[in-house]
């Protein structure tokens, strides 16, 4: 109930403005995002990937509404993959895009052509692309978008979330040879038609959806913080004899950081997905969904205290 509000929250443009107009909670924002500018998201990966980690960048921004904006978007990843190359940071950072963030609600042929334009870019900086996943109506033409991104550049990776019902088959469809798969519980508002709505369910799925992913020939990326899910990733990795550079775990700036450590000392691969940017609203509001408990702290900061 509570999670089915923020979420709803997080489309609302009146509850945006009041947010960002408010004296807000730079710690909590602080928190799950690494600055506006590129300079801080670059230094938050120097950081990262200093201490072992890999990282995955991601520009903030979702539902652009016109092909200035849309192109604006695309030019911040262009100048990103240049200065991740030019410091070293390449291959072990790589970028996240957002088809929304491109265009894709209003202009799917733009958002295609920026999306691969993005693609060369990584190509030439060493690097990846991997593209996010948004909410059930855009499943269908993300996924082709991926397929077609991958005829020039097999690396593009993919997202599937465990909390849609069509997901299982999705990950036996992706578990191919070359494929690279971020596997999620999935963070939007569903109806109850396309998703599980018990955590339970969703939980489930995502096991079942790991072991399709560990057992096929593609590369899991296992997207979550959720110790015993992590724990059933390494249980099943060493079932099916897979070695530590055959998968990895990714997490979220700012969330358990202490459990990427420990996880990468203990010779896993780790990604930690690093949002930069201004247009943290949306990002914000999923991420407090996620765990109420934050909003406490969130609600405490927009009064003030
Ligand atoms: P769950 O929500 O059950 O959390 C497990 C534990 O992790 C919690 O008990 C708590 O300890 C900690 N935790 C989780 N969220 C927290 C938070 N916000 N603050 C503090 N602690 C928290 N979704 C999507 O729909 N499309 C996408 O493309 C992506 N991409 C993506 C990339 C990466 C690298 C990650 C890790 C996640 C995503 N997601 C996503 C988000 C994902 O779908 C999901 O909403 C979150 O990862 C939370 O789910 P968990 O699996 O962590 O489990």
């Amino acid at each position: 109930m509570l999670r089915s509000l923020i979420l709803a929250a997080a489309g609302s443009s009146k509850m945006e403005r009041l947010v960002a107009t408010a004296p807000v909670s730079r710690d909590v924002v602080a928190r799950y995002v690494a600055g506006a500018a590129t300079e801080d998201a670059l230094r938050a990966t120097r950081g990262l990937v200093d201490d072992g980690l890999k990282v995955t960048l991601d520009y903030l921004g979702e539902d652009t509404l016109t092909a200035d904006q849309a192109e604006a978007t695309r030019d911040e990843y262009l100048t990103l993959l240049q200065a991740l190359n030019k410091q070293g940071l390449t291959p072990a950072a790589e970028v996240s895009i957002k088809l929304s963030a491109l265009g894709q609600r209003f202009d799917e042929e733009l958002s295609n052509r920026l999306a691969a334009e993005i693609c060369d870019a990584a190509a030439d900086a060493g690097t990846t692309v991997t593209v996010d996943m948004e909410d059930h109506t855009v499943t269908d033409i993300t996924l082709d978008t991926v397929n077609e991104l991958r005829r020039n550049h097999p690396g593009t990776g993919t997202v599937l979330q465990s909390y849609l019902r069509r997901t299982e088959a999705d990950c036996k469809e992706f578990a191919t040879s070359g494929s690279r798969v971020r596997l999620c519980k999935g963070a939007y508002s569903e109806p109850e038609t396309v998703a599980y709505q018990r955590r339970l369910d969703v939980d489930r799925s995502y096991v079942r959806c790991i072991d399709a992913l560990m057992r096929g020939d593609g590369y899991p990326m296992l997207a979550t913080h959720d110790p015993r899910l992590i724990e059933i990733g390494l249980d099943r990795a060493s079932w099916y004899d897979r070695e530590p550079d055959s998968f990895e775990f990714q997490m979220l700036y700012g969330i358990r950081p202490e459990e990427q450590r420990r996880l990468s000392e203990a010779g896993y691969q780790v990604r930690v997905y690093v949002p930069f940017g201004d247009q943290w609203y949306g990002y914000l509001m999923r991420r407090l969904a996620e765990k109420p408990a934050n909003l406490t702290m969130f609600l405490r900061s927009l009064a003030g205290k």
